[in-house]
């Protein structure tokens, strides 16, 4: 069955119930269209709702109208005062607005009337399945991560028949799946490449390339990953790296320390790309850094949206974006070959150069379309996730005084030993970082920058005692890894101390397992430590908006992409 019939098949099943599954279709509505069959077998103010959310379109970008969301908060109250919960402006703002606007307006609404568009509609008694949907949709658009992820692990469950597993089957962006819930089920998928292999939906093979990793066969992945993943595995290899790392820290510190106020995290991921990009391609252009980020932030907005090549919608733009970069990338595919001039040199420079020159068993070497996509791959997943990563470590220490104390007393014990001949950091003394790794982890785990991956069963596999069936897809689910009290009890609070003890294997999964473990962890987790470092002994970030509201797709981070102002401090042993 393709997406579209096995789409048909869940709505209709969900409508022909003697009371309509309405949470599916709410969900089969976020994700793709099906007007007509919903217009034809729904009624009432349910139809009306679920209509208008699927056909009309709504603008994608951040801009949004204060005055707008001020007026629009009244609305919304008025109608909910008067208990007219089908009111039409109540339709026409929940599916004609931004996302970002509605969120504006949820906010001003809390702000107005001292409590959240949500309680109030909690406090009135279920008017039908009406109501329930309509807060359903407002819990979507304010936060999809964490509906998507509470609808996962508990809503489905009585639905799921796999029982108290931590296994749960549901439809996820158009395909049936099982999610994978628990740190023994998450390993056994990661690990059994003879049962599963990689099952990204297909929007995010689109944009990151069909040719690259994540769509790869078995045996082309190990070869290409072996060859890419040698010059950036173990802190051996990475002491390469470290001091040009370490420069770029210093002096991206600094201007931002001159610049007033700035977007942190914006800044930090600018950095991050710069790294990468020294790394894979030797490169330090301005210009054509400032050109490919630009693309990629469009591009990875577009990674986890609606996958409607519609001009307005984020996978549009992400498309368009994807275009340019592979256009960027081609010119520096054929700057390369032409300097070459047949000419192979002994040892690759960089990246780049060591997939142009690779050839197989047989000699045949990449394509530019192989090649491209491999570095487009890399280079996205070599700055997003780090970027926020040291963003988020930055932000949870500044707002935790007694870790932050902690972790500066460490860096400043590192430079008081240091020889006074000494320069800049050394493996070694990264390697006596030992709580500020414990801040590390600790904000990949409450973060989870990868919240899921996506895999397929290429037959029938029984995990656990059932069966996945061939086909479907199987997705690990790390953040309910992560954020298991029973692993970590009161999991939401940041406390590095509980990396005090040792982990089972399984239970802390943030670069993933087996073959696909992400081969940057070990650069990631060094470039992060190098920023700490010198940011604990000289600055400290004063937030604007310290309580910020957060955005959880398509990554974890505060919609002000933490606006604040980096400052200078002084460190008691320098
Ligand atoms: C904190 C930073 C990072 C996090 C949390 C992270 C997380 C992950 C995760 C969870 C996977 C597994 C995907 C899967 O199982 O399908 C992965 C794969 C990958 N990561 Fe990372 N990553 C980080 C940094 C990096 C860096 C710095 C690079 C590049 C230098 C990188 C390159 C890759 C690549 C190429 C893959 C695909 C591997 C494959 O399919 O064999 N990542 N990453």
């Amino acid at each position: 069955m393709d997406p579209a019939q096995r789409d048909a098949t869940f709505a209709n099943d969900a409508l022909k119930k003697a009371k309509p599954d309405y949470k599916v279709l709410i969900e089969i509505a976020c994700t793709r269209t099906s007007e007509e069959d919903v217009a034809s077998k729904t009624n009432g103010d349910f139809r009306k709702l679920l209509v208008a959310i699927i056909s009309t379109y709504r603008y994608d970008g951040d801009e949004f109208d204060e005055g707008v969301a001020h007026s629009e908060a009244n609305i919304l109250h008025q109608a909910i005062e008067n208990k007219v919960f089908s009111h039409d402006e109540i339709i026409r703002i929940l599916s004609t607005r931004s996302k970002k606007q509605l969120n504006v307006t949820f906010n001003a609404f809390r702000n107005i009337y001292g409590t959240t568009i949500t309680k109030v509609l909690l406090a009135n008694p279920i008017d039908g399945e009406y109501l329930g949907s309509l807060r359903t949709a407002i819990r979507c658009i304010k936060y999809p991560q964490r509906y998507f992820a509470k609808h996962a692990c508990t809503d489905l469950r009585d639905d799921i028949r796999y029982g108290d597993s931590g296994i749960y089957k549901a439809l996820m962006f158009g395909n049936p799946s099982v999610i994978v819930t628990t740190p023994e089920t998450c390993k056994k998928v990661l690990t059994d490449d003879d049962n599963f292999t990689p099952g990204w939906p297909i929007s995010t093979i689109e944009l990151i390339g069909k040719k690259s990793f994540i769509a790869m066969s078995y045996e082309e992945h190990k070869r290409l990953r072996r060859l890419t993943s040698s010059s950036i595995n173990g802190m051996e290899s990475l002491s390469l790296y470290l001091t040009y790392i370490e420069e770029n820290v210093i002096s991206s510190l600094e201007k931002w320390s001159n610049m007033g106020e700035i977007e942190f995290l914006t800044h930090i991921r600018k950095l991050t790309f710069k790294i990468i990009m020294h790394i894979f391609l030797s490169s330090e252009s301005e210009h054509v850094m400032e050109a490919l980020e630009r693309e990629y932030t469009t591009l990875n907005y577009g990674v986890r949206a609606m996958r409607i090549n519609v001009p307005g919608f984020a996978y549009h733009k992400a498309f368009k974006a994807r275009k340019n970069l592979v256009n960027i990338f081609q010119s520096i595919v054929d700057e390369r070959k032409k300097l070459r001039n047949g000419y192979i040199p002994k040892k690759s420079k960089d990246m780049m150069d060591a997939l142009i020159d690779v050839e197989d068993e047989n000699g045949r070497k990449l394509d530019d379309e192989e090649i491209i996509d491999i570095m487009l791959m890399y280079l996205n997943a070599g700055h997003e996730s780090s970027g926020h990563i040291t963003m988020w470590a930055t932000y949870f220490l500044q707002k935790h005084p007694q870790y932050h104390q902690k972790a500066k007393e460490e860096q400043e014990e590192i430079i008081r030993k240091r020889p006074s001949t000494q320069k800049g950091l050394t493996l070694k003394e990264i390697r006596q970082m030992d709580f500020l790794y414990k801040v590390i982890d600790e904000t990949m785990r409450v973060i989870t920058f990868s919240l899921v991956v996506f895999r397929e069963a290429k037959f029938d596999v029984n995990i656990n005692g059932y069966t996945i069936p061939k086909g479907w897809k199987a997705l690990v689910w790390f953040r309910s890894v992560h954020l298991n009290p029973k692993i970590y009890p009161n999991p939401k609070e940041f406390n590095p101390h509980r990396w005090d003890k040792e982990h089972k294997a399984g239970e802390f999964l943030p670069f993933g397992a087996g073959t696909r473990l992400c081969p940057g962890n070990d650069l990631a987790k060094m470039e992060i430590a190098v920023f700490l470092h010198h940011f604990l002994l000289n600055y400290q970030l004063e937030q604007i908006n310290p309580n910020c509201p957060v955005r959880y797709l398509p990554h974890t981070r505060p919609i002000d992409n933490c606006l604040g102002r980096v400052k200078k401090c002084s460190s008691t042993s320098m």
